[in-house]
């Protein structure tokens, strides 16, 4: 089931049709759809059922859109933060502190200081320095942070190199050699409560048998731990799952994820934590974008439109795949690069693409852009940060306004 589906020959997001967004707000424009939202966490949080203790704090860093996050809230996710500005969003969303995980690999005194008057739920901590530190702010406020240690397990999630975090040259987590006499270490900190273990091996896993053996080398340090006489009663088992950009992209299914996660953890005994990104708000958005000209090319034509690599960063940095569809497709095809404005070769969104034919002034809209897309825009050649709609039946909302920096505005 998808939430953006053509009605009358008109690509729609539930029941609004996008050309109706494009002339109240403009292009290009983040849309999301609420029940795919509902219903990415609905699904989630039912597949996960099948295990005892769990608990869900969505990585705030794949959509900071604050009315995004007070739904998931609704939807009875926590948060999974990494950094101060993330906090303030989470908060302000409505998810309680004790909800809220601060995972990173970097974060400054003045953040841990922050996050501890905030009273957040669970520091993963990524050195053992950082637990001193940790435990000494705690310390000097007659409080005990909670901390898990992020462990890299050495497992190659078989993802784009960009977005794997857990094999041991990434600079995340610590080595699972060092981390029983670490923990020992650790453990004996007045102002810290460590209660187990965290990982995170990548982003956009299309297969769950790394997961399963980086999941293996947890249990193994879980038993471990417990011999060297550590209560462990928390696992956070990160993210990572992958979504199916391509219409014939095959994933792991939510229920198989679960499955696995039950079989591997069935003697752990301990509170999971999970911190899906992706899977929950990806297909969730669409960029909207407008065609400026179909500008002739060497080979092919270029498809200018005026969305580009500040919207969607992703296609120049993973080489990514997002599916091109216009909102108002006359059924003719043609074969097109199709590019940004921005002044760099690299703001290329497809090569040699079969796309819907389109013309100067048509609207289309690039796909699955509700994860890592408005998140990682940026003003690059004095752009705006582009307008986030949020639409739920027929309604819709501007979630976040068109951000024009004074000395952009034309
Ligand atoms: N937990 C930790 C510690 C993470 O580092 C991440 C993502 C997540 C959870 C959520 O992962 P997800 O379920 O969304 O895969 N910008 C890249 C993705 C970067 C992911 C970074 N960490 C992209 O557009 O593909």
């Amino acid at each position: 089931m998808t939430y953006f589906d053509r009605r009358d020959g008109v690509l729609c997001a539930e029941g609004v049709p996008l050309s109706a967004i494009a002339e109240a707000v403009g292009t290009p424009v983040h849309v999301y759809s609420a029940a795919a939202l509902r219903d990415a966490a609905r699904r989630f949080t039912a597949a996960l059922s099948i295990l005892p203790r769990t608990r869900t704090a969505f990585a705030v860093k794949a959509n900071p859109n604050s009315a995004v996050l007070h739904l998931l809230a609704g939807c009875c996710f926590g948060a999974d933060i990494v950094s101060g500005g993330e906090m303030r969003r989470a908060l302000g969303a409505g998810i309680a502190a004790s909800d809220i995980v601060f995972s990173g690999v970097g974060k400054t005194d003045r953040e841990l200081a922050d996050a501890l008057d905030a009273g957040i739920g669970q520091f993963n901590l990524e050195l053992e320095e950082e637990g001193r530190v940790l435990a000494a702010l705690a310390q000097a406020r007659g409080k005990r942070a909670v901390a898990v240690l992020r462990v890299n397990p050495d497992v190659d999630g078989g993802t784009h190199a960009k977005i794997s975090t857990g094999r041991r040259e990434n600079k995340f987590g610590v080595a699972i050699a060092d981390a029983p006499a670490m923990y020992d270490r650790l453990s004996r900190l007045d102002g810290l409560d460590l209660v187990g273990v965290a990982l995170h091996i990548g982003s956009q896993l299309h297969d769950l048998a790394p997961l399963e053996a980086a999941y293996e080398r947890i249990g193994s340090l879980v038993i471990d731990l417990r011999a060297r006489g550590h209560g462990i009663t928390r696992v956070d088992l990160g993210g990572g799952l992958g979504i199916p950009y391509r219409v014939d992209d095959v994933v792991p299914t939510l229920d198989a994820y679960a499955a696995m996660v039950a079989k591997v953890t069935r003697d752990w005994d301990v509170d999971l934590i999970f911190e899906p990104g992706r899977v929950v708000a990806g297909l969730a958005g669409v960029l909207m974008t407008r065609v400026i000209w179909v500008k002739p090319g060497a080979d092919r034509p270029f498809v200018i439109v005026d969305a580009a690599m500040n919207d969607l960063a992703r296609p120049v940095l993973y080489d990514a795949f997002h599916r091109f569809e216009a909102v108002a497709p006359d059924g003719e095809r043609m074969v097109a690069n199709i590019a940004g404005p921005i002044c760099e070769s690299g703001d290329v969104f497809a090569l040699a693409r079969d796309i819907d034919r389109v013309r100067r002034g048509d609207l289309a809209v690039f796909h699955a852009t509700g994860a890592y897309g408005a998140a990682m825009a940026s003003s690059y050649n004095c752009r705006p940060l582009s307008p986030q709609v949020l639409v739920d039946g027929d309604q819709f909302e501007i979630v976040a306004d068109r951000f024009l920096p004074e000395e952009f505005a034309a």
